[in-house]
């Protein structure tokens, strides 16, 4: 077992990930679309945000423990939904579920998770997670993939709004991306510097679209399956879609990549339970603003009717803080999940959420709090938010 007590920072974390996965699932997790440059904003529009530090309060009792969409959390950070997790690491969607129940957060599978719903469920004693859920356009493969969610015990769903039709990656399409990875020369010298990953992908039998292989029409191999993405994510998804899947899922309803204030509008009005301000991690849409950027002219459109929660960019807990103390009720992270998953497995994950619940824990109290609950923005430097 590696000793992580040295690893301080997902930054850490991140420079071992990319040691230990192969470039083209590494890249495909830590890329943006076109110029990448929404996909820098997200990080760096955090840091020109400046805390104010206040001394002699009395710092002890803390809590960071708070709820989102009513359900109990450690800290306001849900692990968001992230493609492919487990190409990061064998059986990676049920090794983060596990480390986020453990810790008291939820998890979010992604339809595009390679462990499916019924792992999850059957590899977490059935605590309940939160699924997320692309809309396709074969009917029938949603409402059966509703009912296999309600059945494996999902308490909240996630439906992604911003991927109507893929944004442009170019590292994926250099690399030439698929699962499992396709046998070129680059690839398999690129493979045998990583023997850890190797091993453990030898030792699983989940590889492929755990929630879409055997269940879709017509989807039985790899290329079969590439071609059905590529036809199948709804570019004509409405609004009234939207209350189609409400009205048939009849549970919490969260969605996910509302960047603009008309559209958090409309989110109110659907009356779902949350909703995410997110530009997918800077992977849709090149050239749209920060998700922290963005946050505060939502929050103040509908932060009275819905709840307003945010991912994009987070990197330590203190950016849980600001973006707690810009309005959002609740955060997401995918990255920082996946470089912790990628470099050390469950442990990683682990150590990922250790880390950003200190940072959020400590500056909270350097910002004069003691309890998450009272923070809001009078712990941000005015003029730089
Ligand atoms: C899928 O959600 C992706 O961003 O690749």
């Amino acid at each position: 077992m590696a000793d992580l007590s040295k690893i301080t920072c997902i930054e850490d974390l991140r420079v071992i990930a990319k040691r230990r996965v192969p470039k083209m699932f590494y890249d495909y997790a830590d890329s943006g679309a076109w110029t990448e440059s929404t996909y820098r904003a997200n990080e760096s529009d955090f840091q020109k945000i400046k805390l104010r530090q206040r001394v002699a309060v009395n710092m002890e009792g803390r809590s960071t423990r708070s709820t989102m969409i009513g359900q109990d959390v450690a800290m306001p950070v849900a692990i968001a939904p992230t493609g492919l997790t487990g190409m990061q690491h064998a059986d990676g969607e049920i090794l983060g579920a596990r480390a986020a129940k453990a810790f008291g957060i939820p998890f979010t599978l992604s339809t595009m998770s390679i462990c499916s719903l019924e792992d999850i469920a059957e590899h977490t004693g059935r605590h309940p997670f939160w699924f997320q859920l692309y809309v396709m356009k074969d009917r029938d493969f949603i409402e059966r993939l509703i009912e296999r969610a309600r059945a494996a015990n999902v308490s909240a769903l996630q439906l992604t709004l911003d991927l109507q039709i893929l944004g442009q990656r170019h590292k994926d399409i250099k690399n030439g991306l698929s699962t499992p990875p396709k046998p070129t020369i680059a690839n398999m010298i690129n493979l045998a510097t990583k023997p850890h990953w190797c091993l453990g992908m030898l030792g699983t039998k989940r590889r492929t679209f755990g929630n879409i292989a055997g269940h879709a029409k017509g989807v039985k191999d790899l290329s079969s399956l590439s071609s059905w993405t590529a036809e199948q994510f709804d570019p004509a998804l409405s609004w009234a879609d939207v209350e189609w899947i409400k009205k048939r899922w009849g549970g919490k309803l969260i969605l996910k990549g509302i960047m603009d204030v008309e559209d958090a509008r409309l989110a109110a009005a659907s009356g779902a339970d949350a909703l995410i301000v997110s530009n997918h991690g800077g992977r849709q849409l090149d050239g749209a603003p920060s998700s922290i950027a963005a946050l505060p002219a939502i929050v103040d459109a509908v932060g009275s009717e819905i709840e307003v929660w945010m991912d994009g960019g987070i990197r330590s807990g203190q950016d849980v803080l600001k973006a707690r103390a810009l309005g959002a009720r609740g955060t997401l992270i995918g990255r920082s999940f996946l470089y912790g998953l990628g470099a050390y497995g469950q442990a990683g994950v682990t150590r990922a959420l250790q880390i950003i619940h200190k940072e959020l824990d400590i500056t909270m109290a350097f910002c004069g709090h003691t309890n998450i609950e009272n923070v809001d923005s009078g712990i941000l430097l005015p003029g730089t938010f």
